[in-house]
């Protein structure tokens, strides 16, 4: 099973994820597409929380494709101005992102990434866990991204030999899902398929251009 999530962070509006979405799934190889629907490929979208809902009802009648935030509140249901809480996602996505170094800049710490992670839980959406080092692990996760900061948005990937190295630095847990995330795209996703040193990729700036985001998954199928 191979996993390929798109991470838009705060790119685009309703119009142009209208747009993306049509030229993406005109541009998805007949063999992704057998991939998608015998799930040996799950392809996952996490667009801004206004376009969440827009692009579930786009995405209405494909198989193979989740939804997912990119983020959500630490607190349940509550006064919490601006806050997107885990279970408002309930029944446009179906996964979330914590964690993720952008946000950890931001302030978060793994305090907050548990809180983070423990709400997305109890509203039944996946949490996907994202680490820049591996004392971010959090055991429980069904999935989890190795993000070096080094690697996000510079054009330089992890070498095949760094990301198995942190991924054995990490338990040995045969159901867990282990993504790599930075810089992946369609020239370099090849290097890393043929190493078959993780589950798929979470992947930002190469997302956000629906042919190559396309060429990106046909060229791991
Ligand atoms: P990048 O971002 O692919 O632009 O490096 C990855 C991420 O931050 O998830």
């Amino acid at each position: 099973m191979r996993y390929i999530y798109a991470n838009w962070k705060s790119h685009k509006n309703i119009i142009q994820a209208r747009e993306w979405m049509q030229v993406f799934l005109t541009n998805i190889s007949e063999g992704s597409k057998k991939a998608l629907s015998s799930r040996a490929l799950e392809v996952g979208i996490f667009p801004p929380s206004p376009l969440l809902y827009p692009v579930h009802e786009m995405l209405k009648g494909e198989s193979g494709i989740i939804i997912g935030a990119q983020d959500v509140s630490r607190y349940a249901e509550g006064k919490h101005t601006g806050l997107v809480n885990a279970s408002s996602l309930s029944g446009i996505a179906t996964h979330a992102i914590v964690g993720h170094a952008e946000m950890r800049l931001y302030g978060d710490t793994q305090s907050v990434v548990y809180e983070k992670f423990a709400r997305a839980q109890d509203a039944l959406i996946i949490p996907i866990v994202c680490m820049r080092k591996n004392d971010e692990y959090i055991d429980d996760a069904q999935i989890v991204v190795y993000e070096p900061e080094y690697a996000i948005g510079s054009g330089i990937v992890a070498t095949p030999d760094e990301i198995r190295k942190f991924r054995s630095s990490l338990p040995d847990k045969k159901d867990q899902v282990f993504l790599y995330g930075g810089s992946v795209n369609d020239e370099t996703v090849i290097s890393l398929i043929s190493q078959n040193i993780c589950d798929g990729f979470l992947v930002g700036a190469a997302s956000l251009d629906p042919i190559a985001f396309a060429n990106l998954i046909n060229r791991t199928i």
